[in-house]
This record gives structure tokens, sequence and C-alpha cells, in this order.
């Protein structure tokens, strides 16, 4: 039987966020009447990190105990991997001593090698192209505050990295629109963002404009880790695409603010935007447990009968 991996968003259906979503409202309602479940006993997760995390890491490492499990974090700085074994010796080995891997790493090739090689489900925790479990904790947190995401309007503005890329696979597998506005230079390159010729994006070269009919304006870091050494050229060259007061009086009243994080104040976000009434980034950063532990169960457990 082929193993079911997460490495990039559209490796599920919409009908399998679907039902994600819907084990995500049960699961998140236990946790919070601090009901007991333990589907996972005896189960235990690695972790490998080859960048700096705190959101993943902990919602991983939580929820998989929250399931009854037990996580394990591992760091490229302290394993073999960082002294050279190949990623595919430690696929075979790591994933005969644990149910279940999560990786960050840098090329989206290195998942993708190690998942060649794994006996277990692997989750893409962040590559250099994709961030799947960031884009399914934000469609799952617009949900909840309004109940669709068909047919919506997300504006991105900033940096076309990981998180965008993720953002327009999403829109593809959903059906929602997609404004884009970068500076000159950082535009989506199609390919790298896995797209199959979707017409559900837009690039607007003024972020004004891309975020004037948006259900959701978001955005992330003008630097990415693993480009430190481009960071001060690029905060000149993103220094109009600060999502700021301004750029969000161009938008409804209703229309939302997300930010993954961690954000830079000043820089990418006002921190009156991000303080301000619109966003919601706390609540979508919770969410990131939430639903992890409901991909966990899915990747474990497969379809539970009674959803
Ligand atoms: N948003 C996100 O993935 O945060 P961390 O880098 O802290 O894990
Ligand atoms: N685009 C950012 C996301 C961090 C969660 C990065 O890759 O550093």
């Amino acid at each position: 039987m082929q193993i079911k991996h997460f490495l990039q968003f559209n490796d599920f259906s919409r009908e399998e966020f679907e039902y994600l979503f819907e084990r995500t409202r049960w699961i998140k309602q236990e946790f919070k009447q601090y009901r007991r479940y333990w589907p996972l006993q005896d189960r235990t997760l690695a972790m490998i990190f080859d960048k700096h995390s705190t959101r993943t890491r902990l919602s991983f490492e939580a929820g998989m105990h929250q399931l009854g499990g037990a996580a394990i974090y591992l760091s490229t700085r302290d394993t073999q991997l960082g002294r050279g074994e190949p990623v595919e010796d430690a696929a075979r080995v790591i994933s005969r001593m644990v149910d279940i891997v999560m990786i960050r790493t840098n090329g989206h090739d290195i998942i993708r090698r190690f998942a060649a090689n794994s006996r277990v489900p692997v989750i893409n925790g962040l590559t250099d192209e994709y961030h799947p479990c960031q884009i399914m904790g934000d469609i799952y947190t617009f949900i909840e505050q309004r109940g669709s995401i068909a047919g919506k309007t997300i504006a991105w503005i900033g940096d076309s990295n990981n998180v965008c890329n993720t953002w327009l696979q999403a829109a593809e597998v959903f059906g929602f629109n997609v404004h884009v506005s970068t500076p000159p230079g950082y535009e989506v390159e199609p390919e790298r963002a896995g797209l199959y010729g979707t017409d559900h994006y837009e690039e607007f070269s003024n972020p004004h404009d891309a975020v004037k009919d948006a259900d959701l304006v978001t955005t992330d870091v003008w630097t990415s880790m693993g480009f430190e050494a481009e960071t001060e050229e690029r905060k000149k060259d993103f220094a109009d695409f600060r999502v700021d007061a301004e750029m969000m009086a161009c938008t409804r009243k209703d229309t939302l603010f997300m930010h993954c994080l961690p954000a830079h104040r000043g820089e990418e976000v006002a921190a009156e935007v991000i303080e301000g009434p619109q966003s919601i980034v706390w609540e979508e950063a919770e969410n990131r447990l939430h639903t992890q532990k409901a991909l966990i169960e899915y990747l474990l457990l497969g379809r539970l009968k009674e959803v």
C-alpha cells in the first residue's frame, strides 16, 4: 500500500481537507473541555529541524502528547544529518523506529528524498518552497471566522515565498482567488509554486489595488530563513510593501488580517495592524495545533467511521 505523505498542499483533495477540518472542530472542542483523547498511545513522532521554529515545534510536540503519543525533537545541529549522513540513510533508519515524521528543511528535494525512503508518513513542516501545515491552519481559521473560503479573495503582499506558494496551491484546491503584490524581481514563479497553469491568482504592482476587494490580507517576513544574506537589499526593495494602517484603510471593515508569524513590526507589518481589530493572528497561530492533530490522526489512523 502506498504511504500517504503531506509534502505540499495539493497532496490532499478539497474533500480530504473538509474531513480534516471536521475532525479539527471536534478535536479542538474536546481540548477546550479538558477531555482526554488518546488514540495514539505508543505512537511516536520524530521532528527533524534544519531551521528555527517556535510554533511548528510546539504545536507538533504538544499535539502529539495531547493525542497520547510521544514526540522526539531532532536538530540537524546535533544529529549525524549535520555531519553529512545521506538523507536516504537517515530516512530508512528513522522510519524504522517511529510511526510518523515531520521535517523542516531547506530545498523541497530533501523532503522528497526522505519521503521516498520512508516506511512511515512524512509531513512538511516548511521547506524553501512550501509551508502546507501553515496554510491548512490558516484556511481552517478563515472558515471558522467566515463560514467558507470558496470564491473569496486573499491578498498576499510582499515576498512570493514558501507561504505565498502554498496559498496559491490552496487556491486551486479550494477555488478562491489570490491577489499577489510583490516588488519587481520578486514575482511568483509558477513552476516553483507547483501550479498547474492556474487562473486563481492575479498580480498587482500596487499593493493598495491588491487589497481593495480582499476578504483577507496576509503577509510574511521580507527575508525568509536561509536567505539572510539578502536582508539589507530586501529591506530597500520591499519598503513600499508594508501592510500598514493606510493600506488596511483601502479594505472593507470586515476584511481580516493574518500573518504566519514570527512578525517584524515596522517591516512587513505595522504594529497598529497586527494589534488592530482586523487581525486574527493569535487565533491563526493556535489553530496550527488543532489542525495538525487532525492531520496526524488521519495519517496514522485513516478515516474514522463515526465522522
Ligand atoms: N509560522 C511558523 O511556522 O512559525 P515557526 O517558524 O515558529 O514554526
Ligand atoms: N517564510 C518564512 C516563514 C516562517 C514561518 C520563512 O521561511 O522563514
